[in-house]
C-alpha cells in the first residue's frame, strides 16, 4: 500500500518510496522491541523502527515497511545506507586486513586518510589527525589536547550544547538535565554560556538590536566576574547547535568567538560531529561563518556506520610520546569506509547537492508552517533542517507532547524523523536522495501535523 498524499499539494499522489504493508510497529518489530526491553540497556530510543535492511534513503523494517529515513541513524548516513561503493571499500579491506592497531603500529589507509581530513580544515596551519572511534572520544582528545598545550583548566561551553556523555565532554554538555543527573562531579572546570537561540533569546533581545550581545557578555561580564580568560584553554562550539534544538546563529555570533579566542590566547574548539561531512551544504559547518578554527573534531557521517571519529589540530600542538592513544582509532576497516565516503562526497557533488536539495526542503517546510500553527519557527542550513513546535506562537511554549505525536504519526506513515532540543524536530535526510523523496516526506509530515490537529 502507498501512503495517499495529504492536501498541502492540491493533488493526490500514490508515494513512490514509502510503502506501509501492516501498521507498524507490526508483529516482529513489537517482538524485537520486547526482547529489547528486557536485554539491552536503557538509552534514548525514540520510536519502535526496527530495521531489517536499508537502501540509500529507505529503511525496510522487520514486517516489510519501506520508511523514509529522515533521521539517517543520528546524521550518519550521509551518502545514503549501504552505499555500493562504501560496501565495497569496506569488503576489499575486509579480505586483506582488518585491524592492526594503527596507534602502535603503521598502514597508509590511516596517513592517506589523516592527510584528506587535515586539509579539508579551512585556515592555513599544518595539521595533523588524532583518530577514534566517537563523537564523545574526539572531543575528548580535544579536552586533552588543549589542556596538555596551554596549561590552562578551564572550557568555555553553551547552554544547549551536546559534546558527548562520557565524564570529560559530559562536563561541557549542556542540552538536557537529565543527562547530568547523578553523574555530578564531572571534570572542573566548564563555563556554560548561552548561545545565540535567537528565536528564544536568553536574554529577551532581538538579533536586529541586540548588538551581539551573548557574544559580548563573555569578555563584559564573564571575564570581568568569575572567569579569568588566563586560565581558559578553549571555548567549545557546534556552529549549529544538534542535540540542544537544531539552533543556527547569526554568523556574527561565531565570529565573535573567534575574536574572544585570539585576544586571549584560548584555542577555539570546533565539534562538527554532527554538522560537518557536507550535511550542511559546506564540507564544515563552520564555512558558512567564514572562521578557522584551531581544532575541529568530527565523527558521525566521517565513516557512514563504521566506528570513527577524528580529532583535527594544528601540527604544533601534538602532545609527546604515550600522552594519548586507544586500540581501534582509525581501524583499517573504518579508515576503508571513511576514505570511500570521502570519495563519493566529492564524485557526486553531494556537498552541492546538499545545499541545493536543502533550499528545496527549506522552502516547502516554511509553506507547511502557513497551513500549521504549531510550527513555530522553521530552521536550517543545506539538508540539516529543523521545524520548532509550539503551543502558541506569541507564547512559543514548547509543544512537547504534540511533537512525540507528529514523530508517531508520521512513522506509522512511513516517516522516520528524530526530535531535537525540546520541541524540534530534526529533518536530516542522507545527501543522495531526490527532490521526490523530500516532497514526499513533507507530505507524510503534513498528514502527522493534521491528525495531531485534530
Ligand atoms: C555535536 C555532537 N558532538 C558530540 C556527539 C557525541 O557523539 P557520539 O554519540 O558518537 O559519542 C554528538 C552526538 O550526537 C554530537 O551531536
Amino acid at each position: 500500500m502507498g501512503y495517499i498524499a495529504g492536501t498541502l499539494f492540491g493533488w493526490e499522489s500514490m508515494a513512490r518510496y514509502a510503502n506501509i504493508v501492516v501498521e507498524p510497529p507490526g508483529p516482529r518489530a513489537r517482538k524485537v522491541v520486547e526482547q529489547d526491553r528486557r536485554y539491552i540497556a536503557t538509552t534514548t530510543k525514540t520510536s519502535p523502527v526496527v530495521a531489517e535492511s536499508a537502501s540509500g534513503g529507505v529503511v525496510r523494517d522487520v514486517d516489510g515497511n519501506d520508511l523514509l529515513d529522515f533521521a539517517s541513524g543520528i546524521a550518519v548516513m550521509n551518502v545514503g545506507h549501504s552505499h555500493p561503493r562504501v560496501v565495497k571499500a569496506v569488503q576489499e579491506q575486509a579480505e586483506r586486513l582488518f585491524h592492526f592497531a594503527g596507534t602502535d603500529f603503521y598502514y597508509s589507509a590511516q596517513v592517506d586518510l589523516a592527510r584528506r581530513l587535515a586539509s579539508s580544515v579551512p585556515g592555513q596551519c599544518e595539521r595533523k589527525v588524532f583518530f577514534s572511534n566517537s563523537g564523545t572520544e574526539s572531543i575528548e582528545a580535544a579536552m586533552k589536547l588543549v589542556r596538555w598545550n596551554t596549561g590552562r583548566e578551564r572550557f568555555i561551553a553553551f547552554l544547549g550544547a551536546f559534546h558527548g556523555r562520557t565524564l570529560g565532554s559530559l562536563s561541557l554538555t549542556a542540552s538536557r538535565p537529565v543527562q547530568q543527573e547523578r553523574f555530578f562531579p564531572t571534570v572542573p572546570g566548564a563555563v556554560h554560556v548561552p548561545y545565540a537561540y535567537c528565536y528564544r533569546c536568553a536574554y529577551g533581545m532581538e538579533p536586529s538590536s541586540c548588538g551581539a550581545h551573548c557574544a559580548r557578555v563573555i569578555e563584559e561580564v564573564y571575564f570581568q566576574y568569575n572567569v579569568p580568560p588566563e586560565e581558559v584553554a578553549a571555548i567549545f562550539l557546534e556552529p549549529v547547535q544538534g542535540e540542544g534544538g537544531y539552533i543556527f546563529p547569526p554568523k556574527q555570533f561565531i565570529k565573535d568567538m573567534a575574536a574572544i579566542c585570539r585576544r586571549h590566547g584560548i584555542l577555539l574548539v570546533d565539534d562538527e560531529v554532527q554538522a560537518g561531512m557536507g550535511r550542511t551544504g559546506r564540507m564544515w559547518a563552520i564555512e558558512h561563518f567564514d572562521v578557522a578554527p584551531d581544532i575541529l573534531c568530527t565523527a558521525k557521517a566521517l565513516g557512514s556506520g563504521l566506528p570513527i571519529a577524528a580529532t583535527i589540530f594544528p601540527a604544533r600542538l601534538d602532545m609527546g610520546h604515550g600522552a594519548h592513544s586507544n586500540t581501534f582509532g582509525g581501524n583499517l576497516l573504518a579508515c576503508a569506509s571513511a576514505t570511500a565516503t570521502l570519495d563519493v562526497i566529492e564524485e557526486e557533488g553531494l556537498i552541492e547537492r546538499a545545499a541545493s536539495l536543502g533550499e528545496h526542503l527549506h522552502r516547502r517546510l516554511k509553506e507547511l508552517a502557513e497551513l500549521h500553527e504549531i510550527i513555530g519557527d522553521v530552521r536550517g542550513l543545506g539538508l540539516m533542517q529543523a521545524i520548532e513546535l509550539v503551543k502558541d506562537r506569541e507564547t512559543k511554549e514548547h509543544a512537547v507532547m504534540e511533537r512525540e505525536s507528529v514523530i508517531t504519526h508520521a512513522y506509522k506513515r512511513g516517516l522516520i524523523l528524530l526530535p531535537a532540543g525540546r520541541s524540534a524536530i530534526r529533518l536530516i535526510p542522507p545527501l543522495t536522495v531526490d527532490k521526490d523523496f523530500l516532497d514526499e516526506g513533507v507530505e507524510i509530515l503534513d498528514a502527522a501535523l493534521r491528525e495531531v490537529r485534530k
